[in-house]
């Protein structure tokens, strides 16, 4: 049958140059937004109006791009400035990215270069990153590790490889099912949340994972858990793990990392370091002490999108022993080459198709170089003390944990209010303090009492940011109480 000739389509654009103004235009609008954010409010909700705005239905037909981008600089450029690149926003664990690295992601995905593996300049970037990494976590040189989403999916695969190589049984093939004893998995209360995840993901059972109750630091405390291994394996069950924080979300505390890693080489477990928010400690002297032992861990999970203020997403894995990390992902599938010699990215975690994540990372790295990343490490954590100390000092304030990092944990608590009142009063001040755009904090319950929590992890804040702070906190407290 003869069919019509219809013309061949392309999503190119007609006109290149064209494009190219445009996308000047979008560089210069995206620039600008940043350089500005001082000016506008650390965190906007959007209005009723907005929320309308995208629940249009799906076009069918095409749109000039300048069009599409206009209604993208009117509903969200110029409505939503601000967030976590503001200076004074210090919610939940969010870096505040650059304009730089902005930049790189634009020509990342400009090259849109997918690496499952190969001898490609993006795959030796990224293997080239992680030597970097290996060397400043003092990691052996044989040692493997992968660029990722996020320190959630990072831990998983940690884990995964902890559980992989520690079962005795080949999980891969039998299933968790097949586990004789019971795999026991051991952290601390405060440990993350992405930790319940990635047990109940590998199959191992939330009754298995073990929460270790911890000290006035916030810490694991490792009587406890030496205590609760005997026991398990007593009971005929199968310790297997132990997850140390590097800074854990609520407090920024850390574990006697050192003394995990001593009782996870006496009795024969494995040393996964959550050091999603904290890792990055280990890059200047006045912090570094805290993750001693770090550098003893059989897997390390750590953000780069967080303490290093890269653009989101990018996180990293590292694990001492590079066969049992191949051995928990590596697939031979005919379309990849069946029998191939050849180790691919793909080989060490679960993404096949995974983009150019590495050069934001080498781009920051070597625009910036290692030494101010230390300084800005630095400068929020004594940002944290300042903030601490000048709490410690106020009669209406209250320090609810040690600051060892750059977590501050801290109430509004003015004289004759009982906790359930100050638990009220803490939450508006939080409201107001988002609302009427001063700062953005975060809260978190610290033994059943409301905390303001600021995460200190912003190269863009100074500290007049937090004088504003307390001095708002202050003035809101007056009319919330
Ligand atoms: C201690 C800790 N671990 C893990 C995570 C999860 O990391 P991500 O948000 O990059 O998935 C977080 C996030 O805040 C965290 O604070």
């Amino acid at each position: 049958m003869v069919t019509e000739h219809t013309l061949e389509e392309t999503l190119d654009p007609k006109d290149w140059e064209e494009l190219k103004k445009i996308g000047h235009q979008m560089v210069d609008d995206m620039i600008d937004r940043i350089a500005t954010v001082r000016q506008r409010p650390p965190m906007k909700f959007a209005d009723e109006k907005l929320v309308l705005e995208f629940m249009k239905p799906l076009p069918l037909e095409p749109q000039e791009l300048e069009e599409v981008y206009d209604e993208f600089k009117e509903n969200m450029m110029n409505q939503h400035m601000g967030l976590n690149t503001h200076p004074r926003f210090w919610g939940w664990v969010v870096g505040a990215g650059t304009a730089q690295g902005a930049l790189a992601e634009m020509l990342a995905t400009g090259i849109n270069f997918n690496m499952p593996g190969g001898p490609f300049i993006p795959v030796l970037m990224e293997s080239q990153v992680l030597e970097w990494f290996k060397n400043i976590f003092r990691f052996p040189k044989e040692a493997s590790g992968l660029l990722v989403g996020g320190g959630s999916e990072a831990n998983l695969l940690g884990i995964a490889v902890a559980r992989n190589a520690k079962a005795g049984f080949d999980v891969r093939k039998l299933g968790q099912v097949a586990a004789v004893k019971k795999m026991i998995i051991y952290a601390s209360t405060e440990t993350h949340v992405c930790i319940d995840k990635a047990v109940q993901l590998l199959g191992l059972g939330m009754d298995n994972f073990k929460k270790i109750p911890v000290d006035e630091n916030y810490q694991i405390r490792t009587d406890h858990l030496s205590e609760e291994i005997r026991k398990d394996k007593n009971n005929g069950l199968a310790p297997f793990c132990i997850v140390g924080n590097a800074g854990t979300t609520n407090t920024g505390s850390f574990d006697d990392l050192n003394k995990l890693a001593e009782i996870c080489a006496d009795e024969g477990l494995w040393l996964h370091v959550d050091g999603a928010l904290g890792a990055w400690a280990t890059i200047n002297d006045s912090t570094k002490a805290l993750v001693n032992g770090m550098e003893k861990a059989d897997s390390l999970a750590f953000d780069l999108h967080k303490s290093m203020n890269m653009p989101y997403d990018v996180a990293c894995i590292l694990i001492r022993n590079e066969e049992a990390h191949y051995k928990t992902f590596a697939e031979h599938p005919d379309y990849f080459g069946g029998s191939r010699t050849m180790k691919l990215r793909t080989d060490y975690g679960l993404q096949v198709s995974r983009y150019f994540r590495s050069l934001k990372v080498w781009m920051g790295l070597k625009e910036h170089g290692l030494n101010k990343f230390g300084r800005l490490i630095k400068q929020n954590f004594e940002q944290a003390q300042y903030l601490a100390k000048r709490i410690e000092s106020s009669k209406n304030l209250e320090l609810m944990a040690p600051t060892a990092f750059n977590v501050v944990c801290f109430r509004y608590k003015p004289h004759g209010f009982d906790d359930d009142a100050l638990n009220e009063i803490n939450n508006k001040i939080n409201n107001m303090l988002t609302r009427m755009g001063v700062a953005v904090l975060s809260t978190t319950k610290l033994n059943s009492k409301t905390a303001l929590r600021a995460c200190i992890v912003n190269h863009r804040s100074n500290q007049e940011d937090f004088d504003l702070l307390l001095s708002k906190i202050s003035e809101i407290g007056e009319t919330v109480k």
